[in-house]
């Protein structure tokens, strides 16, 4: 159990630098284990689910680890891979789930732990499932595992019932090292699926229209190891952007790719925050308050739902009543019982929150029931009047965010880790 004691009402600002993707690093890490001899992998964020994958690459057979001399560089070597997936870490992380593609394709046999229910949903793997028979996978579940088995895999054609990243990512994976072209229709369009095949790329592979609706990809025989840079975390940047909102702060955020985060940018300025966009920062200034707005979770280039609860505590305090509908996950609404608690005033009819703006909110006892909600509640907790103490069970925080305490307390925040 993890705590953390906030002191509200005080305006962050100044300047801070944002750290590399997660959720690009999650994949790139997993995809490693299609490169025979080592690889270096840069501007890798140093949090919890980081340190997952590189649990679970090591489970496998390779070696991985977090430079001693250069910051955020893991190091892999890759001699050998085993076929099973350990149970205790896959059911930690879903996104373990995503050496399913690598490993079947290296061994031709991958047996991974469902990665079973998680808080903001039941997220299936069947998208991952559907893409793998289409390269010619036989696939069955037995005692809680998924086997997967492919002699060689084959390119084909797939068409994806919904854009899903990691199942995008799961086949793209795959189909690198098939036999033959795979088409991937409807894939996912997010940036760090554009990451994952430069990386892929660099190591040989043949991969055209990551970012686009259709994806080809031309298998090849073998891949190289290589050196890659993670691209910047544009959900971190995000938080930091509301964090700037929220406390009527004035914040420049560095490292940024102003591309990447074009919907929360225009989210915020149709509040009537001010947000200028200057080359690789961005900057966030609000001392007259905002208005409500509405907003709907889409898939990128839509509003991130990983950007939904931040931008709903946000709303908590704007002029009006807004409607943030969530259309990616179904259970994704944990964060409001919380923010009531702190005074906000939302109600949740099916799959939207209506919030009334409120003047204020109080500091009070909150819980984290998931990591994007743990960064709204620290959000709505800066800006409340008051002390908030947010009871963190499960380290969500930690998994998501690198040194989120000292950037924040470099901004002018008060917020440390009680016990
Ligand atoms: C990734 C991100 C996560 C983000 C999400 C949506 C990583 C490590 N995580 O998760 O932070 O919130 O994208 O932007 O990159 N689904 C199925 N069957 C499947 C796969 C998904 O029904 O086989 C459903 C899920 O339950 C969910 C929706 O599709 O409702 C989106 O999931 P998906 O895009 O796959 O998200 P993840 O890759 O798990």
């Amino acid at each position: 159990m993890q705590k953390f004691l906030i002191k509200g009402n005080r305006a962050l600002k100044g300047e801070i630098q944002i750290s590399g993707a997660k959720n690009a690093a999650l994949p790139i890490l997993a995809a490693a284990i299609m490169l025979p001899g080592r690889s270096v992998i840069r501007n890798v964020p140093n949090l919890l689910d980081v340190t997952t994958i590189i649990r679970v690459l090591r489970a496998l057979g390779l070696k991985a680890e977090y430079s001693q001399s250069k910051p955020n560089t893991v190091n892999v070597w890759n001699y050998q891979v085993k076929h099973v997936a350990p149970y205790e870490l896959v059911t930690k992380m879903r996104a373990s789930f995503f050496v399913i593609g690598p490993i079947l394709a290296v061994k031709g046999l991958a047996k991974i732990p469902l990665p079973g229910g998680c808080a903001i949903g039941s997220r299936p793997v069947d998208i991952h499932i559907k893409g793998l028979e289409a390269l010619g996978a036989k696939v069955e579940l037995e005692h809680g595992f998924v086997i997967a088995k492919a002699d060689k895999l084959r390119g084909g054609k797939i068409y994806f019932d919904f854009p899903s990243v990691g199942a995008t990512e799961s086949v793209i994976m795959a189909a690198a090292l098939a036999d033959g072209e795979t088409v991937i229709e409807n894939a996912a369009r997010e940036p760090e699926i554009i990451d994952l095949a430069n990386f892929l790329n660099k190591a040989g592979a043949k991969i055209e229209g990551a970012g686009k609706e259709i994806i080809h990809i031309q298998g090849v025989n073998s891949l190289a190891p290589v050196d890659h840079a993670i691209i910047p975390d544009r959900i971190e940047a995000g938080t930091m952007m509301m964090a700037a909102a929220i406390t009527r702060g004035d914040m420049k955020i560095g490292g940024i790719v102003p591309e990447h985060i074009e919907a929360t940018v225009r989210k915020l300025q149709e509040s009537g925050i001010y947000v200028e966009l200057d080359g690789d920062s961005v900057r966030v200034k609000n001392d007259d308050g905002f208005r409500s707005v509405d907003v709907k979770t889409l898939p990128y280039p839509g509003f991130p739902t990983d950007m939904q609860p931040q931008f709903t505590s946000l709303l908590c305090l704007a002029k009006g009543t807004s409607v943030i509908t969530e259309t990616v996950f179904e259970n994704r609404f944990m964060h409001l019982q919380e923010l009531k608690r702190m005074g906000a005033d939302i109600r949740l009819e099916g799959q939207s929150a209506i919030i009334s703006g409120v003047e204020k909110m109080s500091g009070a006892p909150v819980r984290v029931p998931d990591l994007r909600a743990g960064a709204a509640l620290i959000l709505a907790g800066l800006a409340a009047e008051g002390e908030t103490l947010l009871e963190d069970r499960d380290h969500h925080i930690n998994r998501g965010y690198e040194k989120l305490l000292e950037k924040l307390s470099a901004l002018g925040a008060d917020i440390k880790k009680v016990s």
